[in-house]
């Protein structure tokens, strides 16, 4: 079956960003000059950034080398109070805020207005850092090219795993090896549910109402149940791996919202779990060289490495052929975890300007 990736309910989160136009702006050449950052989005994860932006401004200027300064933070709702960050400055001109930045750092989620303002940004040259893998899956070569075209950069840790600097293992420290295999659990959601069914005995449909209640599903769980958020995490690692045209048509996906109880049952007489794994891996079948992605339930062995992941945790699991087996785990979500990638893209573009 090949599946049809569905869009993401917040898809269009507002009104049509106005084509760039050349603006009174320019971006900061001057070293000593503070790097004018500037936050589309004060959510779960912009007010993390936006407090710990402020919170580590020493070191942080210390590992770039010129003061960061939080321009402002672009939102919907301008009333509303956001712990951390600076009433002063939130916005709801995005477009103002991007073409006054040298970098811009997009966490406000969905396709639109996040496209035309990343497009805004890099169209001025000036580098963006971005937790939006639904819409790097769908626009992150063009996305790509245009940067390369303006002389500037793309930055997308947070959007893998959040924390876990899975894409910078994949795309630098493994530079030099080729990678076989990539599999893993990269939906802590899904596995919250998964875990409550399989350790406690929970049946299904109560886990999938409880992980809502704790906050673990948003409020269409859509994305995290049919796999959507997985499929995208693992076309930015294929991609990465391989340098491969993978898109997230190509993935073979199937969620978990048709599991029943039998299933469940039936996975504890054979001695397995069932996770959602998603995974990757080089084909050469049909006489052809490319890769393979897919994310759907597995009943895994109780001493799989993936059966082990508890409750939200992430577990990523690269096979490549010098380094062997490599295994990496940690929080996959929440707003200082994401955030923590996030300041990790701003001091690594930072740094290049
Ligand atoms: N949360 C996580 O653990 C996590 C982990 C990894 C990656 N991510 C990614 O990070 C991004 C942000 O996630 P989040 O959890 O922080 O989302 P969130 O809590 O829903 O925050 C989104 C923020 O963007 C603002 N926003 C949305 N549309 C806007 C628009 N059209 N104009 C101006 N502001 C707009 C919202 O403003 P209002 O507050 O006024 O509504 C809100 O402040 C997403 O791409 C997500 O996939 C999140």
């Amino acid at each position: 079956m090949t599946p049809t990736p569905t869009s993401h309910p917040d898809d269009d989160r507002s009104a049509p960003v106005p084509t760039p136009q050349p603006t009174s702006h320019t971006a900061t050449t001057d070293v000593s000059a503070p790097l004018r950052v500037a936050l589309l989005g004060g959510g779960t994860v912009g007010a993390a950034v936006a407090r710990l932006l402020g919170e580590r401004a020493e070191l942080l200027a210390a590992r770039v080398g010129r003061p960061l300064e939080l321009v402002g933070v672009a939102v919907r709702d301008t009333s509303r109070v956001r712990d951390g960050v600076d009433p002063a400055l939130i916005t709801d001109d995005a477009v103002a805020l991007v073409d006054g930045a040298d970098l811009v750092v997009e966490v406000m989620g969905g396709l639109e207005p996040a496209r035309s303002l990343i497009e805004r940004a890099l169209v001025r040259g000036v580098p963006v850092v971005t937790a939006n893998k639904q819409l790097i899956a769908q626009q992150g070569p063009e996305l790509h090219a245009l940067a390369a075209e303006h002389g500037t950069d793309l930055h997308y840790e947070a959007a893998v795993m959040a924390a876990v600097p899975v894409m910078a293992v994949v795309r630098e420290s493994l530079a030099g090896d080729e990678i076989a295999s990539i599999s893993g659990i990269v939906n802590g959601s899904t596995n919250y549910v998964l875990d409550l069914v399989a350790r406690k005995g929970v049946p299904f449909e109560d886990a999938v109402r409880q992980a809502g209640e704790l906050g673990y599903l948003e409020a269409d769980p859509t994305e995290d149940l049919e796999g959507l958020d997985a499929a995208a995490k693992i076309v930015l690692l294929a991609r990465t791996a391989w340098g491969l045209p993978v898109t997230l048509d190509d993935v073979q996906r199937q969620g978990i919202t048709h599991l029943t109880d039998t299933d469940f049952e039936q996975a504890a007489a054979n001695g397995t779990v069932i996770k959602l794994v998603a995974s990757a891996w080089r084909s050469s079948a049909g006489g052809g060289d490319r890769v393979e992605v897919a994310v759907r339930p597995v009943a895994l062995p109780q001493d799989d490495p993936l059966a082990q992941a508890r409750e939200g945790a992430n577990v990523l699991i690269v096979e490549a052929r010098s380094a062997g087996t490599l295994r990496l785990h940690g929080a996959g979500a929440g707003g200082d975890a994401t955030a923590s990638a996030v300041l990790g893209d701003i001091v690594r573009a930072a740094r290049v300007r």
